[in-house]
């Protein structure tokens, strides 16, 4: 990590959890944040969707909402880049202050809300990153994430209007119905309503981007029900969806939590997300058969949490809380952690790891 970015670190802590972000990103807007990349190990390497990603640690929606900076994430050593989630019209969120850092307990507490640009803004910059040759190297895959509008009176025709505005300009698509901070949101994931959604919008996906149609993933919550569980297995199976993001944050507070904040109303996430979200992870592997590709995200802060998402069936991987505490040394740290253990355990590739714990 260069000087700079060390000495800011604590700085960044003095100040609310949402000014340091938005610190954060004008500081990497601007260049100023940056790490020594590493060259990239061979063995961390995998192929998913047709398409070659460097490195299986990927960044987690929320970080850069607006596309403002994927490439400079990129460029931080993440093997892939999600920015939104997007509404369709732009929104300001709830009121602040929204987000809580829980320090003792290494996590964080938003209810932000869906604050975004907006599709028309977030898409005109995934096109200008386009055209300016930002995916013209192959290796830098940026996804979209899409959600609806908080007043939105047809919630289907919202996430159409995300997949008819992305498709043509995203490696990949996550429909995020699984944010606790939207009233209604997570009730999506029923299989009536979620099988419907998934139906139309695949037929969108269609229509924006024939030929070239990017991977449709689902973001799920980690408080499912065991019936809603077993039918997002189903519908993981059936839908001709390509894969699953496991998970959002919780709405649970596991009993042991430390910070003072707490009991503020949101999703929290984090290290006390870890064991939650991996489990879950591990249960859809096996529900499906390892025939849907997974991404595990939820309380990754080293080699070793990365690596058991893997083992627990998670062919990518991707982190947020972890970032915002250890800074981004962490990107190289994980990797170079992760390869030492897939070496350790004899594995030839990454992909003979996934699912191998199970
Ligand atoms: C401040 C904040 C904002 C987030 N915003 C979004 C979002 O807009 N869309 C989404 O799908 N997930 C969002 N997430 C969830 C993360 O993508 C991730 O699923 C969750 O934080 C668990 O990973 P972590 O423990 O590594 O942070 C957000 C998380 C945080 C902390």
């Amino acid at each position: 990590m260069s000087v700079l970015a060390r000495a800011a670190l604590p700085c960044l802590r003095l100040l609310p959890a949402e000014a340091a972000h938005d610190l954060t990103l004008r500081a990497l807007a601007l260049g100023l944040v940056r790490v020594r990349a590493a060259p990239p190990d061979p063995i961390l390497r995998t192929r998913l969707w047709g398409r070659d990603f460097p490195n299986p640690i990927g960044l987690a929606a929320g970080f850069d909402k607006n596309a403002l900076v994927p490439d400079a994430m990129l460029r931080l050593g993440f093997g892939f880049v999600e920015i939104g989630s997007v509404t369709p019209l732009p929104q300001a969120g709830n009121p602040k202050p929204r987000i809580f850092r829980l320090a003792e307990d290494a996590a964080v507490i938003n209810r932000l809300g869906f604050n975004n640009d907006g599709l028309a803004i977030v898409a005109a910059r995934l096109a200008a990153r386009r055209r300016h040759g930002g995916a013209a190297d192959r290796s830098g895959i940026v996804g979209a994430n899409i959600g609806k509008n908080r007043d939105a009176p047809d919630a289907v025709a919202d996430y159409e209007a995300g997949v008819t505005a992305f498709a043509p300009l995203a490696d990949y698509l996550v429909v995020n119905i699984s944010s606790p901070n939207t009233p209604g949101l997570r009730e999506l994931q029923r299989r009536r309503e979620v099988t419907a959604l998934i139906e139309r919008l695949l037929a969108a996906r269609r229509a924006a981007s024939p030929g070239r149609e990017p991977p449709l993933l689902v973001k799920i919550a980690p408080d499912l029900s065991e019936e809603e569980r077993g039918d997002l297995a189903d519908v993981a199976l059936t839908s001709g969806i390509d894969g699953l993001i496991v998970s959002n944050t919780t709405v649970t507070r596991p009993p042991d939590l430390r910070g003072g904040h707490a009991h503020e109303p949101g999703g929290l996430s984090g290290k006390p997300l870890f064991a939650l979200s991996t489990a879950l992870l591990a249960e859809m592997y096996r529900r499906t058969q390892g025939r849907v590709p997974l991404i595990g995200v939820g309380g990754i802060a080293s080699g070793a949490d990365a690596y058991a998402k893997i083992r627990a069936g998670a062919s990518l991987v991707q982190l947020y809380t972890g970032l915002a505490y250890q800074g981004p040394g962490l990107i190289a740290r994980i990797k170079h952690e992760l390869a030492a253990l897939l070496r350790r355990d004899r594995f030839a590739s990454l992909a003979e790891a996934v699912g191998s714990g199970g």
